[in-house]
């Protein structure tokens, strides 16, 4: 599209309803403030200028909303007069003078660029407002369209709608493209003597139709206008991106056995042939390649998993994990901020912490490198094809050398060269017989004390 375009987003509201300390536009979904969504699909419409209108925690909401791909200025509106105000707080750069101007919540992150796309579009038809809109089974609450012969007539908030009005399904999703070169003039015009004494952005309809324009309203589906007002909104909102992000990795080649239970962060990247088992969490950062198999009840959060990898069940990859190809890191694992080999294993109740394991290692069961000595962090190396014993503490920073081997159940506090065998435990001792001496001895105790 030739227009040029900047989008108006506001986030000025109070979130009273949220119950909330902070705004709920910094509130996440798939963890991520929901006002970064929202501005995400603004990029996806090909908008790169985008003003603002900030309330509360302005300057948290204006770092959240902030990428490098747009040219973004805040605006900050000191009194909630209503969205035609709010809008208006953004006047200088609206001034700035756009073909397309379009109005967007901060609190409606389900957008996405085809309805915006579609808006503009009835701009460029020769429209002054296109009001984006969706049908419902309960209109309660949102603006009404009025729409006579395709024509958009007026939008009727709720509170000042007749009960004929009421009944009417196809609502206000609150999102609107307005004519650039008539907006601040359209906008000026905006009163406030209705039910709620409020500047009602919505009144622009009838105000460019007075002036000689043109109104209509384009559908969205109704999930994409799900505004979150309260806290039941914010989790329904995250139900409905989890499901829609799910199906579109499905449906790009990733296996999920129990979808329903599997839930993705805003940049989970999983390729084709990754098999994701039940109860699986993603946080932010995550990156899967092809082939690599992610069992039941893991959680992985900043981590890199190589081709053929296998994570769990019950796994925890923190920030930092990086799996190389045919990797495992096996139940009851922890992995932060370490390097784990092409096909090293680390199978059973181990954690390892700021550490390199070389390739082909195995690490028994309940290894632990220590890598906190209660002030700094340490690191571990150890090298390919190494074996370390159950039960052992690599004491950090240590080293182990390619091919050594540590004896199972050693404190490991000296570097290990390579091929090199390390004891770090007390050496075992037979007592021959004595076991049965001791249990004669514990029986006569036992016997002495029952005869009393
Ligand atoms: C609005 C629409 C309604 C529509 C509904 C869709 C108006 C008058 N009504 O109603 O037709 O069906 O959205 O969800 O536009 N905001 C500010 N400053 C203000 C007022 C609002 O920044 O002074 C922001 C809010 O933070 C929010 C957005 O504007 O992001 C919408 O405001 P809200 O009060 O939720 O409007 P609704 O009553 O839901
Ligand atoms: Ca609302």
């Amino acid at each position: 599209m030739k227009r040029t375009c900047m989008a108006v987003v506001l986030a000025a509201g109070e979130s009273t309803r949220m119950k909330s300390s902070r705004s709920k536009v910094l509130h996440p979904v798939a963890g991520r403030p929901m006002i970064a969504h929202v501005v995400e699909s603004l990029v996806g419409a090909s908008i790169s200028s985008v003003a603002l209108v900030v309330g509360r925690d302005a300057d948290a909401v204006t770092a959240a909303a902030r990428r490098d791909d747009i040219d973004g200025s805040a605006f900050v509106q000191t009194e909630r007069l209503g969205t035609g105000h709010a809008v208006l707080a953004a006047r200088e750069a609206i001034a700035r003078g756009y073909d397309d101007i379009l109005v967007v919540f901060g609190d409606t992150p389900l957008i996405t660029a085809a309805p915006l796309m579609a808006a503009r579009r009835g701009l460029a038809d020769g429209n002054d407002v296109v009001v984006i809109g969706f049908r419902t089974a309960d209109p309660t609450g949102y603006g009404r369209l009025i729409i006579e012969n395709g024509a958009l007539l007026a939008i009727r908030e709720e509170k000042d709608a007749s009960e004929d009005e009421r009944k009417i399904s196809y609502c206000n999703g609150g999102l609107m493209a307005i004519n650039g070169a008539k907006a601040l003039d359209l906008l000026g015009r905006i009163g406030n003597a209705n039910a709620k004494g409020e500047y009602y952005l919505t009144d622009i309809v009838e105000i460019a139709r007075a002036a000689g324009g043109k109104a209509i309203a384009v559908e969205a589906p109704e999930t994409e206008l799900t505004g979150c007002n309260n806290r039941a909104e914010l989790a329904a909102i995250e139900a409905i991106w989890q499901k829609r992000r799910r199906h579109e990795m499905m449906v790009s080649g990733v296996s999920m056995i129990a979808p329903e239970t599997v839930f993705l962060a805003y940049d989970t990247r999983i390729d084709p042939d990754v098999t994701i088992e039940p109860n699986v969490v993603f946080g932010p950062g995550v990156t899967i390649e092809s082939g690599a198999v992610i069992h039941a009840f893991s959680h992985l959060e900043g981590a890199h998993v190589g081709a053929g990898a296998a994570v769990g069940p019950y796994a925890r990859l923190r920030p930092g994990a990086n799996l190389g190809a045919d990797a495992k890191v096996g139940n009851f694992c922890e992995v932060k901020k370490a390097e784990i080999g092409a096909g090293a294993k680390v199978n059973h109740l181990t954690y390892i912490g700021d550490a390199f394991i070389g390739a082909r290692t195995n690490i028994g069961a309940g290894t632990i490198t220590c890598n906190y000595d209660g002030v700094n962090k340490h690191v571990t190396q150890i090298g390919a094809n190494v074996f370390i014993g159950s039960n052992s503490a690599l004491v950090a920073p240590v080293s182990i050398g390619d091919g050594a081997l540590v004896a199972s159940g050693s404190v490991v506090t000296e570097d290990v060269p390579e091929d090199a065998v390390a004891f770090g435990r007390a050496r075992q001792e037979i007592k021959p017989g004595r076991a049965k001496l001791l249990r004669e001895r514990y029986q006569a105790e036992k016997a002495k004390r029952q005869n009393k």
